[in-house]
């Protein structure tokens, strides 16, 4: 691997590695694309209050989350594409994850089972969750996650349609993806990905197929639009009815506003995910962390609060936690990891934020995560407050 000194040079050696549509698949929202700029703009507008002479020279990342230590405050998040940007990527990132001492998230629309990343995700597997229209086959998936044990189910609320990738339409990786000329001349144009991805799949029999999926519903990756996301009628009712099913942590992932926030601690759920899925669904939606602190205000010392969407640098996670995060997961930081080197890249990910979660730290003058609060922030910079 190339050196990478923080998640930014791993992206730009995503970039140059793999074809432009994949890479704009992991890096792109909706419409005109501007609510992943705005989740990392609104993190970086946020500064901190810094606090001098204090002995920081031991430090713990660590954090207590349900019940447990952990080595660090960061969880991953669900992605469902990262076996196309490495061989087997997503073991590749559980297997860093593993080695962190962090959770992993497994998409619903994974292509790996979840029997192989229990085996590898050895500081937890939490398993996301889309509802479809036929509950009963959702159930067979919620019943195999728990027959793994699985710590958490993860119910992601933020996607009832397909949301509008317009670029990915230009790019011919519109959904459900279709051989076309405009992809196929997007991975001719990256040799190098064709050989180390594409021949080893299709070697060992083809494009890897969806693993979760009940069998009625099927594995192809080119099936209808409608098994990678919510059915448009799930409602409370369903979360009512998955507390009744579940048996582990329940938590809700793309909560925005306080109504909803509150509405999660009314139906007995563990935690929610303050979470514009990276960007990815609604392009008008708010960065979350210009949410987080309502939420926070609300439901923060009932549930769990973790935050994603737009984290870059260890500094957004203390900046999260500040404001009264619980934990923080990542999505995009170790998919570039894990384009630029394999199961090393997605390691080096976590280890630079690790590090500079440490460094910030030192910085703002704590030893420990649960020493943050509000005054190590500037208020007149913090979104709601
Ligand atoms: C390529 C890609 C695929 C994703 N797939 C899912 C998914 O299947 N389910 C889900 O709940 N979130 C999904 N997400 C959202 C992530 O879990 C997470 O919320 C988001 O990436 C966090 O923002 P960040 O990428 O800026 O860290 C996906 C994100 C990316 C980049």
């Amino acid at each position: 691997m190339k050196p990478a000194y923080n998640i930014w040079d791993l992206r730009e050696q995503a970039r140059r590695r793999l074809p432009k549509a994949i890479f704009e698949f992991i890096e792109r929202g909706s419409e005109d694309d501007v609510l992943i700029g705005r989740n990392v703009e609104a993190l970086r507008r946020i500064r901190f209050s810094p606090r001098t002479l204090r002995d920081v020279s031991s430090r713990d990342i660590g954090i207590e989350l349900f019940g447990r230590k952990r080595a660090t405050p960061l969880i991953i998040g669900p992605t469902g594409t990262a076996d196309l940007l490495c061989h087997r990527g997503e073991s590749a990132i559980a297997s860093a994850a593993a080695g962190a001492g962090v959770p992993f998230t497994l998409a619903t629309s994974s292509t790996t089972s979840m029997e192989d990343i229990a085996r590898i995700a050895t500081a937890g597997m939490w398993m996301q969750m889309y509802l479809w229209e036929r509950r009963d086959l959702s159930w067979q998936v919620v019943e195999r996650a728990a027959a793994l044990g699985a710590e958490a189910l993860v119910l992601t609320v933020d996607t009832p349609m397909w949301p509008n990738r317009e670029f990915n339409k230009h790019n011919g990786m519109a959904n459900p993806i279709r051989p076309n000329l405009r992809l196929a001349r997007s991975f001719l144009a990256r040799p190098g990905w064709m050989m180390r991805v594409l021949a080893r799949y299709m070697l060992a029999g083809g494009l890897p197929r969806f693993a979760n999926y009940p069998a009625e519903i099927g594995g192809t990756v080119s099936g209808p639009v409608n098994r990678v996301t919510n059915s448009a009628s799930v409602c409370w009712d369903d979360v009512a009815e998955l507390k009744r099913r579940w048996p582990n942590r329940l938590l809700l992932k793309g909560i925005l506003n306080r109504e909803d926030a509150l509405l999660a601690a009314e139906h007995g759920v563990d935690g929610i995910i303050v979470s514009n899925h990276g960007g990815r669904t609604f392009d008008a939606s708010p960065a979350s962390i210009e949410v987080l602190a309502e939420i926070v205000d609300a439901v923060g010392q009932d549930l769990t609060v973790i935050f994603d969407s737009g984290v870059r640098r260890g500094s957004d996670v203390l900046k999260a936690m500040a404001i009264g995060a619980h934990a923080v997961i990542v999505g995009r930081a170790t998919l570039y990891g894990a384009a630029a080197g394999g199961a090393a890249g997605a390691a080096r990910a976590l280890e630079i934020l690790a590090e500079e979660i440490s460094t910030s730290m030192a910085m703002v003058g704590v030893t420990s995560l649960a020493q943050l609060d509000r005054s190590y922030l500037r208020a007149d910079t913090v979104p709601g407050l």
